[in-house]
């Protein structure tokens, strides 16, 4: 109601928008924690044509026609480095009882994760939950997770049930 409006409150076609430093941010990372997220590995190569594998949560489909998924990549990582220089990544979908894989590619050992090829050249996971492969088309750079907006170019199948996030007992978001 507007007579409990703090000073700072924008009252605008009735509604009260509490802006800035009212926010209570535990409660901002409790809500936003309830944004329901996958479980992914990316795939790109590096500069000298390695592969190199992330662990990413921040993906979701933008458009049917075309088809378009929005990621949101770490602005210093090494992946959104080679997205940008090849304009390509391939997404693996992690299915139920592949957390292990999770954990190795976090610790950045790739040796021991076993991986095909896209036909592009990307490395996917070969027993995953299935694949796409995806060409970017936009970059959208406010954060420190900019967006890379990517056509979907090809999709493998896969097998089993997809993981997620929170049944792995993580969080990314908040
Ligand atoms: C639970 C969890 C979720 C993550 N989700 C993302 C994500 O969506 N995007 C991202 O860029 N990094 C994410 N990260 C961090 C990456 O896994 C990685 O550590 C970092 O981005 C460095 O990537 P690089 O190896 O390409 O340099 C996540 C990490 C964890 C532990």
């Amino acid at each position: 109601m507007a007579d409990e409006a703090y000073p700072h409150d924008l009252i605008s076609h009735g509604a009260v928008w509490r802006t800035g430093g009212a926010m209570d941010k535990k409660v901002k990372k409790k809500v936003l924690q309830q944004i329901p997220y996958g479980a992914y590995i990316v795939g790109t190569q590096t500069e000298d044509g390695k592969d190199w594998l992330m662990f990413g949560t921040w993906l979701m489909q933008t458009s049917f026609k075309p088809t378009l998924v929005a990621f949101a990549f770490r602005k210093d990582s090494r992946t959104l480095a080679n997205v940008r220089r090849s304009k390509s990544f391939a997404v693996s979908f992690l299915r139920e009882g592949m957390q292990d894989v999770a954990e190795l590619v976090l610790d950045g050992a790739f040796e021991k994760v076993k991986t095909e090829r896209t036909a592009s050249g990307l490395p996917v996971l070969a027993d995953g939950a299935g694949w796409i492969d995806c060409h970017l088309v936009e970059q959208i750079p406010q954060g420190d997770h900019p967006i890379v907006l990517a056509e979907v170019s090809d999709a493998g199948p896969g097998k089993g049930k997809p993981i997620f996030l929170d049944s792995l007992g993580w969080h990314y978001g908040g």
